[in-house]
């Protein structure tokens, strides 16, 4: 008794006198190129001076034009404005290049009209360029950054970082949210794509070399110049790192790993100038970044010596315990400088007015983000250089995809290829062949570009959305017709007479964020179309060179045996004549480009290998790191394992529904009296047709095997997708529902006869009142009057177009 009261009273005793944690630990002393302008901080500090309150706090708050108008901006003074990756001109993603001039413009004036006491305050707008200015229609589009690791040439990186801003410059947009300088370390992250590579040798060349390309060198007169742009070293720190690769997961690495390897990258682009850094999501060790004071404070403004703004991603300050999307004094407080707040700007301005007031966020912390705002602004030259359109590059729109920036790209396209394979030396082919050319990527710029590719998925779009751009079976037709040969087009592998070679251009579909997260690194593993056409080629005893299109390495052992030649291509963007630039000849026999690329991720030798990194204890890729074969090498690969990973679902990886299944342990059920059939809608009973009887309250109901977290999906404005036929009108309201959240739907459900597509945010369940990090029941229709209605797809995932409404 009296022991266990004295290790008690020990305890206490301990806690209050043991030093709070180990100390922290520092992070490079660096400093930043950029000269120090006395008359510029002296400015920054007049202007300070002459701000009311609010107008401060409107100084550190970014919205985003799908939900703020130049009306808005007038009013409340906001510091910047972005447009997302699913935001364009009116709503339009495939607006002109001069729509969106003239957006840039519409909101410039707007923030000139404001009355600052006889300062005009500029306000910067942001745009995510992240493999060229790919929101706009027009542009160049670069290969993806795990394509531009492959290069290992920060020169080509700093020219690309050049014509982007250049680009960019030409719509009036100031600031890029680029480069990306995560680390990824586990291949299943849906955003592996777009880090340079999983070993920081590679961000430590690259970051700087792109943050020279898009703003120009530090302590030159090219410094922010007209033509060059603000960049964004993203996001601060740690984000590849996440347990299972899951987006906005938690990173439990140690201090040492998070500043060595995550944070590798910033020291250098501090150094070279970047004048932004964007939090990250994620967090370390339970700790999201948007309250980490430590790391955004102490290391990154401390020891680095950042003199630049903070900026916070999509609505993540939301994330911090005990926050809202509408208030979080605690990010602010730990060293955000600027919230992205899309849609959610106006009750954070209220919010953070009050806590300014109330003394919560300390006005010394608010004035020292509105400087950095300022000084960030002045430095890129905002306060000169006059409304978008009148600047030496804007409206320049001959310099979008202009063929000497197409050049640049097509260069990236070359020296990303990545040779894995190549028996009997099939590479290179001479032109003058009867030459196949199949796989439904073939002639498809959307799938060779990726996610952030005028919409935020890269998804909706097709080859007319690049005006300029060529897929890789124009580029292949060129070249071969060029020298007497003869290509043919089909897209499914079907010939009439035998080819002397085939290239099939296959991979994964577009996808950005958290879309793009996997259970296991199997490519494909639902449908093995892809597979079956290199085997059919291989069977009719054509050989086969594929050209894999993909955001990260996967599992293909069954697709590379089934290939003569194999090359990793990543997502090259659009100029898809890279690629026949290095697969044939000249006509007249000689070598034209030898491969370049070298392997800048680890490929996976199994489909659940989990996180393989060179450098990993017991390391045992397929290919390390740096693979990467030369027409010279004469090396023959053997046959390999095709035993499949086993399917380790979660069921949370977007699908709930589709071909006639659910996922392991789903179900998918009538209750109340109401009965369903499966019947064919593209064939083998994938729809269920569900009867409503009008007995009272019926119900057709999804049931997930565990509890979903949609959290980050519901931040990332997906929405719930139902892909329906209305065989018999409703006689009574129908209503679809998340858990014990429902929305009237009755409005969609007039017309019968045809197949339609609902799209019902999250953000409407949210609202409702579902708790989106345990929804049981993801899906489920209900009615109590009669109705007949078959679905074929039930599933999460951006839906273009308006997405504000939640009833019908
Ligand atoms: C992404 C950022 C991006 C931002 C603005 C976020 O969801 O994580 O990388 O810059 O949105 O589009
Ligand atoms: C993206 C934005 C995008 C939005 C979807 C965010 O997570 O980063 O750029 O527009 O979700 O609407």
């Amino acid at each position: 008794m009296r022991v266990t009261r004295f290790a008690a009273c020990a305890a206490v005793l301990l806690a209050a006198v043991a030093p709070a944690a180990t100390p922290r630990l520092h992070w490079p002393s660096v400093h930043s190129q950029v000269p120090a302008d006395p008359a510029l901080e002296a400015r920054v500090n007049r202007i300070l001076a002459g701000m009311s309150l609010d107008e401060k706090v409107g100084q550190v708050i970014q919205a985003d034009i799908s939900s703020a108008t130049p009306d808005d901006i007038r009013k409340y003074k906001l510091g910047s404005i972005l447009a997302g990756g699913n935001s364009s001109p009116g709503g339009n993603e495939e607006a002109r290049p001069s729509d969106w001039l003239a957006l840039v413009d519409r909101y410039w004036d707007a923030g000139m009209s404001a009355d600052w006491h006889g300062e005009k305050i500029p306000l910067m707008f942001g745009i995510d360029a992240v493999h060229g200015h790919a929101n706009v229609v027009g542009a160049t589009v670069f290969p993806h950054n795990i394509g531009l690791g492959a290069t290992r040439d920060p020169a080509l990186i700093k020219q690309i970082g050049a014509v982007t801003a250049e680009e960019m410059a030409v719509t009036g947009v100031d600031w890029d949210f680029s480069p990306t300088i995560a680390v990824p370390r586990d291949d299943r992250w849906g955003r592996t794509y777009e880090g340079y590579s999983e070993d920081p040798s590679v961000q430590r060349l690259y970051a700087p070399a792109m943050v020279e390309g898009l703003q120009g060198k530090a302590g030159t007169k090219e410094f922010l110049a007209p033509g060059k742009v603000i960049a964004t070293v993203k996001h601060f720190v740690g984000d590849g790192g996440t347990a299972g690769g899951k987006d906005q997961g938690d990173n439990p690495s140690s201090d040492r790993a998070i500043r060595d390897v995550h944070g590798a990258g910033y020291p250098p682009a501090i150094q070279a100038g970047v004048q932004s850094v964007m939090a990250s999501y994620s967090s370390i060790r339970g700790e999201k970044m948007h309250g980490n004071r430590s790391l955004l404070t102490d290391a990154l403004k401390g020891d680095m010596h950042f003199d630049g703004l903070v900026v916070g991603d999509w609505n993540g300050h939301g994330q911090v315990p005990g926050c809202s999307t509408t208030s979080c004094p605690a990010s602010l407080n730990a060293g955000l400088d600027m919230f992205m707040a899309p849609d959610s700007w106006k009750g954070l301005y209220d919010n953070t007015l009050k806590q300014v007031q109330s003394g919560e966020i300390p006005m010394a912390r608010l004035d020292d983000a509105v400087r950095r705002v300022l000084r960030v602004k002045l430095r890129a030259g905002l306060f000169r250089e006059g409304r978008p359109s009148s600047r030496p590059f804007g409206g320049k729109f001959d310099r979008l995809g202009s063929p000497d920036h197409r050049a640049v790209a097509r260069q990236g396209v070359r020296e990303s290829l990545v040779l894995l394979k190549n028996n009997g030396n099939l590479l290179p082919l001479k032109p003058q062949l009867n030459l196949l050319v199949a796989g439904d990527g073939a002639d498809n710029i959307p799938k060779q570009a990726g996610g952030w590719t005028i919409t935020w998925q890269g998804t909706d779009i097709d080859n007319s959305d690049f005006p300029h751009g060529e897929s890789i079976w124009s580029g292949i037709r060129r070249d071969v017709e060029a020298a007497g040969g003869h290509a043919t087009l089909s897209a499914d592998g079907s010939f009439t007479a035998k080819p002397d070679a085939a290239i099939v251009v296959f991979g994964e579909n577009p996808y950005a964020e958290m879309v793009g997260d996997r259970p296991t690194l199997e490519y494909s593993p639902a449908d093995k179309k892809d597979l079956e056409l290199l085997r059919k080629l291989r069977a009719a005893g054509v050989p086969v060179v594929s050209v894999f299109l993909s955001g990260r390495p996967l599992w293909v052992n069954p697709e590379l045996n089934a290939s003569d030649a194999f090359v990793a291509a990543f997502l090259p963007g659009s100029e898809g004549g890279g690629v026949a630039d290095v697969l044939f000849r000249k006509a007249n026999g000689a070598i034209n480009h030898d491969f370049h690329g070298r392997l800048s991720f680890s490929w996976p030798k199994r489909g659940d290998q989990g996180p393989l990194n060179v450098g990993d204890k017991g390391y045992d890729p397929l290919f390390r790191f740096g693979f990467g074969l030369r027409y010279a090498d004469k090396r023959e690969l053997g046959h390999l394992s095709e035993i499949r990973p086993p399917r380790s679902s979660t069921g949370a990886d977007g699908l709930y529904f589709a071909r006639g299944a659910t996922p392991p342990g789903w179900s998918l059920a009538p209750s109340g009296g109401a009965s369903v059939r499966s019947i064919d809608r593209h064939g083998q009973e994938d729809t269920r047709l569900v009867t409503f009887t009008g007995d009272g309250e019926q119900a057709f109901t999804l049931t997930a095997a565990q509890p979903l977290d949609l959290s980050r999906e519901t931040n990332g404005q997906l929405s719930l997708l139902v892909d329906y036929r209305v065989d018999q009108k409703p006689a009574a309201p129908v209503y679809i529902g998340l858990d014990q959240t429902r929305l009237r739907v009755s409005g969609a459900l007039a017309a019968t006869g045809h197949w339609q597509t609902l799209a019902l945010p999250l953000g409407c369940f949210a609202h409702a009142g579902a708790d989106m990090t345990k929804i049981s029941r993801p899906f489920s229709i209900g009615t109590a009057g009669k109705m007949q209605i078959a679905i074929s797809d039930i599933r999460i995932a951006s839906a273009t177009g308006p997405q504000d409404k939640c009833a019908w």
